[in-house]
């Protein structure tokens, strides 16, 4: 079953579907060291992954299973950077989330409000009960969007990642359709 990519409108940001016309802002983003620096794959290098991740988008919506939005100022839509919903499972009714927001934009509560935005269409649309997010344990500012969104830390998954030969732990987080308060 296909699930429509929403445009949700925040009092500063907008939410909407990726466009070939935002290849050049996520290349930029995701091949920035920095942002990337607690991410589980290495920065783009190579243009054929904005395709690849286009492409993701599309099938997320074609097959149902999420919706992964780009993060605009409302105000001139100035790209700040995605959200994403994604692994919709209708058994289990439970999916994941995800952020990446560039750096000029952190700070300033975007990420919650705009996760925010998200998570409050989907559990709205569809018979959602969990949402699980991961997060580096050295990635603080994550871990503080999650908890500022309701999510409780459930656990330490070890040694989770390796990036570049850099073996890092990952916290695990879950919000429950009865925690979520809007
Ligand atoms: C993580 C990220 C999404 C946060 O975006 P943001 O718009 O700055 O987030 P917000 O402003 O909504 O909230 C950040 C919170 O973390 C806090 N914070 C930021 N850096 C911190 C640090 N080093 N230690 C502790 N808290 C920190 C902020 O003070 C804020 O909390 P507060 O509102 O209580 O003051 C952003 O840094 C990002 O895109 N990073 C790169 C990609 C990434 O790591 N994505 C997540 C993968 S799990």
């Amino acid at each position: 079953m296909t699930l429509a990519t929403p445009t949700l409108e925040t009092d500063r940001l907008r939410l909407r579907p990726f466009t070939e016309a935002d290849a050049d802002d996520i290349f930029a983003l995701q091949s920035d060291a920095d942002v990337l620096r607690y991410w589980d794959s290495p920065p783009w290098t190579d243009r054929s992954s904005v395709a690849r991740f286009m492409a993701r988008c599309r099938q997320f919506a074609e097959d149902g299973s999420g919706a992964r939005v780009v993060i605009e100022q409302a105000r001139d839509h100035t790209f700040l950077g995605w959200c994403t919903f994604n692994d919709w499972n209708p058994v289990f009714r439970s999916a994941s989330l995800g952020y990446c927001l560039r750096a000029a934009a952190w700070g300033r509560g975007y990420a919650t409000e705009a996760a925010g935005a998200l998570l409050g269409w989907a559990f709205e649309t569809l018979d959602l009960n969990r949402v699980q997010a991961e997060a580096d344990t050295r990635n603080a500012a994550s871990a503080r969007v999650l908890e500022k969104l309701g999510f409780v830390r459930e656990g330490t998954l070890r040694e989770d990642c390796i990036v570049n030969g850099d073996v890092s732990d990952s916290w695990v987080y879950g919000l429950l359709r009865r925690d979520w308060t809007g």
